[in-house]
């Protein structure tokens, strides 16, 4: 079972979106003082924000853009999966999305107005590159050029994914990213796109959840291309992390501008218990899930994510790959959706998620104390705080971008056309206070990307999950600002959550 699967069938769905506008406001209201987790009311009214503080929105290439086979895309591998039936939850695909492709200076507008200062997209590989190596298609190139130039104009930062999961189909045909051979296809491709867009664009991230995508497509076979082999994830995710290193080499060669950082998906881990077993637990899935890619980065080595030794043979780990992995980044990006509970599974515990794989042995939860969001998943703001105290010390106060946070709700237009989301407003206003302590004890976070932009295509939800800042209605592309668009704009202006 894929990550999102089991995370999915551990929840309850949310009921609150039929609750009526004035129940929803009272709700609103009720939480700083009554919900477990929830943010005191006087910490909210003291947060507060630099005045170059990078406030953004985030989406991806497949999510957002659409236009599949437009302009001589190539196919990737999120094409060949939602084409195929039975993958996506409601039968849709990204085929359309929001269309972006279309649409992205009426998007760039909607940014505008909302004051933001930065906007993370990714780059589709098989727009550009439609064979993944080789010949590149110029119409591709020049989405991404006007989409930069466009941003620059409206004051906005570009803030380039190079990759969000969707890999030309042509490269998996290849043996995808157990291949080694992909790393340097891969950075061939980053280099590319930063000979020809780093004038303008600066700030680069080589992967989104790097641990999530190979974990996924190759471990436990949720996500495309769907195969469930360890040793295949292994392979996987060394290849991307040597790909990393070598994305971070050729990008800096070709644009004396670039900054070259991440995007990485991490979760706070707390033991079940206090138990040795299960702390050590919890220590293996933090280096297994968050340090994965990280660690290899900064120290040219593995975390001790595994039971014994470090399967290196299994990831096709060569003399010399310590150093191809090691590089300094320039930022640390981080995403936060949720905490987990760890405990041991080393011994008969049935295992779940991670534990698919003999070389971890971990069971996962998440944790139920706080409210839910529409998708089911807590809201737990305290574990931002955590996260961002951690990597601050793990990684000696590196600077940070706030990738994605983001929840589910399925607040929809009123008669009058409004779309009162108060409680989204609530899950932003509490994390962002728990993000200004952060800072307040010497966290060097200099961004926020909120999850997203647009409600869009959730992967393997579909269209079933809204997380936009604005409604997008998908029979008719028509957008629509929800009221937790309008607060981010005002805060944005403000830099303090009390507006
Ligand atoms: C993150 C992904 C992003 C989106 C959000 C909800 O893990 O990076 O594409 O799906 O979850």
């Amino acid at each position: 079972m894929d990550r999102r699967s089991f995370l999915k069938n551990a929840l309850i769905a949310g009921g609150c979106a039929s609750l009526a506008g004035r129940e929803i406001a009272a709700l609103a209201s009720a939480v700083p003082q009554q919900v477990a987790g929830a943010v005191s009311p006087a910490q909210i009214a003291a947060a507060r924000f630099p005045k170059d503080f990078l406030w953004g929105m985030a989406t991806s290439a497949y999510q957002v853009e659409g236009a599949w086979n437009t302009d001589g895309k190539g196919e990737s591998i999120w094409d060949r999966w939602a084409h195929t039936p039975g993958k996506i939850r409601d039968g849709s695909n990204g085929d359309v999305a929001c269309d972006q492709y279309h649409l992205y200076k009426e998007d760039i507008s909607i940014m505008k107005r909302l004051n933001m200062k930065s906007y993370r997209f990714s780059t589709s590989w098989p727009r550009i590159l439609p064979e993944g190596t080789g010949k590149v298609n110029q119409k591709g190139l020049d989405y991404y050029s006007h989409l930069a130039d466009a941003l620059l104009e409206a004051g906005i930062r570009p803030f380039c994914t190079i990759y969000h999961w969707d890999l030309p189909q042509a490269l998996e045909d290849r043996g995808g990213w157990p291949n080694r051979d992909l790393a340097g296809y891969y950075a061939d491709f980053a280099a590319l796109l930063a000979k020809n867009l780093g004038d303008r664009i600066t700030v680069w991230a080589p992967f989104n959840m790097p641990t999530d995508f190979t974990r996924g497509g190759y471990g436990t076979g949720g996500e495309p291309p769907g195969k469930a082999n360890t040793d295949l994830f292994l392979k996987a995710a060394h290849t991307v992390n040597l790909a990393q290193g070598m994305a971070f080499r050729a990008i800096k060669a070709a644009s004396s501008k670039a900054t070259v950082g991440s995007a990485y998906g991490m979760e706070p881990v707390y033991p079940k218990t206090n138990s040795e077993a299960d702390r050590a637990a919890a220590a293996r899935y933090h280096a297994a899930h968050n340090l994965y890619s990280i660690e290899p980065a900064f120290h040219g080595i593995y975390p001790k994510a595994f039971i014994g030794e470090i399967p290196y043979e299994a990831m096709g780990f060569k003399p010399g790959d310590e150093k191809i992995m090691k590089v300094p980044l320039d930022w640390v990006g981080v995403h936060y959706y949720l905490r987990l509970i760890a405990s041991d599974a080393s011994n008969g515990a049935q295992p779940d998620l991670s534990s698919h794989d003999p070389y971890a042995q971990i069971r996962i939860e998440l944790d139920n104390e706080g409210p839910k969001t529409d998708s089911g998943l807590e809201m737990w703001p305290h574990g931002l705080y955590d996260l961002m105290m951690q990597v601050s010390r793990d990684y000696d106060h590196p600077i940070i971008e706030i990738t994605e946070t983001g929840g589910v709700f399925m607040d929809a237009p009123d008669a009058n056309g409004r779309v009162a989301d108060l409680r989204r407003i609530e899950f932003y206003r509490q994390h962002l206070a728990e993000l200004a302590r952060a800072m307040a004890d010497g966290a060097r976070v200099r961004a926020y990307h909120a999850w997203s932009l647009l409600d869009n295509f959730e992967w393997g939800n579909g269209y079933t999950q809204r997380y936009g800042l604005t409604y997008v209605d998908f029979a008719t592309q028509k957008r629509t600002i929800k009221d937790s668009g309008y607060w981010y704009g005002r805060v944005a202006a403000a830099n303090r959550l009390d507006v």
